[in-house]
């Protein structure tokens, strides 16, 4: 049975074309180390050392007022279009703030559990969703600062979890909006370029809008944020997976899903004169009362793909993507605090996905292993 067809068909190299079958180990491919990786990934030049930019959907605030750079209107030179250059801004863009993530740096790791649902062998027959298994977790907030505010309108909420039975892990990272702001890593470079802040600190709201004006497609996921209310809680948000992943159920049948993850109590959200009130780390203390009254739980649900949906392009919702099937593969319970430092220690790889879920065939999941694997050396040597 088909389900993936047209440009993904054409570009999925994970599955053979003849019945979609993931390749037995493809999807949980060895995961270079983090120096393997260093070799891998070419750096800009110092010159080319990417200016502090100000990204209205990353929630940052420049704290360094470097010099304006003028946005670029011909192609960036490939070499300088690397997973290196995009940390090295998302850096830049937070002030540069030592030992910590280059993006979602704020956040806090919790330990849980999951048990899978009756139907997720429909789904994929990946061990990590079919099997019981202890969850690392990491509640976060967009952008590279730590110290940016929870009421803070224009960040992010993440969510990245481990599961699965040792030798079978994978790692889900997860956010409260639908879309990417980029659909290439030369697009996600110019969005941050062309949010340079002058030396006043701030983006050039021309040069925003000009880019903007010939990118359209990089403010669905900031029209989507700012259309909903604040999220109140961690435990009350709806995250979503984003790029289209290519799961094999236990039949050996191959389609597209996406990640939804729905907390099982309802959404929690503030209005904009609640927010206000709120105390900057309210989200983290929020949390931390939850847990210290027994949890919360989320439904962990895949969203079925149908052919003809555009799966190479993380700024597109599929069509009529709320109304669609949703399978429950199991449920999360989140049930303690844990100390910072096992979250921190390493990386959430989106890359680590045990055989049942495919790596999805869009260019930006392809580039975040490594951008996460640079990212983490940097927060080691700071
Ligand atoms: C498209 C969907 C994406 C989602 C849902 C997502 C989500 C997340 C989350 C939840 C974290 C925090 C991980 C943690 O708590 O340890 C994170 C970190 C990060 N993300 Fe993404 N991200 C996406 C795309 C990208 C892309 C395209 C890039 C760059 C090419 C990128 C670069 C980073 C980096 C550098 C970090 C910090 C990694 C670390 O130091 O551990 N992300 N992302």
């Amino acid at each position: 049975m088909f389900y993936c067809e047209g440009e993904a068909f054409e570009k999925l190299s994970l599955v053979r074309r003849d019945k979609l079958l993931v390749e037995p180990g493809v999807a949980s491919r060895r995961i270079p180390s983090t120096k393997e990786l260093f070799m891998q990934i070419s750096f800009p030049a110092p010159s080319a050392f990417w200016p502090a930019v100000l990204a209205t959907s990353l929630g940052v605030t420049s704290m360094s007022t470097p010099a304006p750079v003028k946005a670029q209107t011909s192609s960036l030179p490939v070499q300088d279009v690397s997973p290196g250059a995009i940390v090295d801004a998302l850096k830049t863009v937070a002030g540069n703030p030592p030992k910590v993530r280059a993006s979602f740096a704020k956040g806090q790791c919790v330990r849980g559990t999951f048990t899978p649902s009756s139907e997720v062998f429909q789904v994929t027959r990946s061990a990590s969703f079919t099997r019981p298994s202890a969850v690392l977790g990491r509640f976060s907030i967009g952008g590279g600062n730590p110290k940016v505010a929870d009421n803070n309108r224009t960040v992010l909420r993440g969510l990245a979890f481990k599961l699965g039975p040792q030798g079978a892990t994978s790692d889900i990272l997860v956010e409260n909006a639908p879309v990417h702001f980029a659909k290439s890593m030369e697009q996600m470079l110019r969005f941050l370029q062309a949010r340079a802040p002058g030396p006043d600190g701030k983006p050039d709201a021309a040069r925003v809008q000009t880019f903007s004006e010939a990118n359209p497609e990089t403010l669905n996921q900031a029209h989507y944020v700012a259309a909903r209310p604040l999220p109140g809680s961690f435990a009350g948000t709806v995250y979503w997976g984003v790029h289209s992943f290519p799961a094999t159920n236990a039949k050996g049948e191959t389609r597209f899903i996406k990640f939804k993850i729905v907390p099982v109590a309802g959404e929690v959200t503030l209005s904009d004169e609640d927010a206000k009130a709120k105390q900057p780390d309210f989200l983290m203390q929020d949390l931390e009362d939850r847990i210290a009254k027994g949890g919360f739980r989320f439904d962990v649900l895949a969203l079925l793909g149908r052919p003809g949906d555009p799966t190479m392009d993380v700024t597109q919702r599929w069509p009529d993507e709320d109304a669609r099937v949703a399978v429950r593969l199991g449920t999360i319970a989140i049930t303690a605090l844990e100390h910072n430092a096992p979250c921190d220690g390493t990386i959430f790889n989106p890359a680590n996905l045990a055989d049942g879920i495919g790596h999805p065939p869009d260019e930006m999941f392809e580039a975040r292993q490594a951008a996460y694997a640079v990212s983490l050396g940097k927060r080691r040597s700071d």
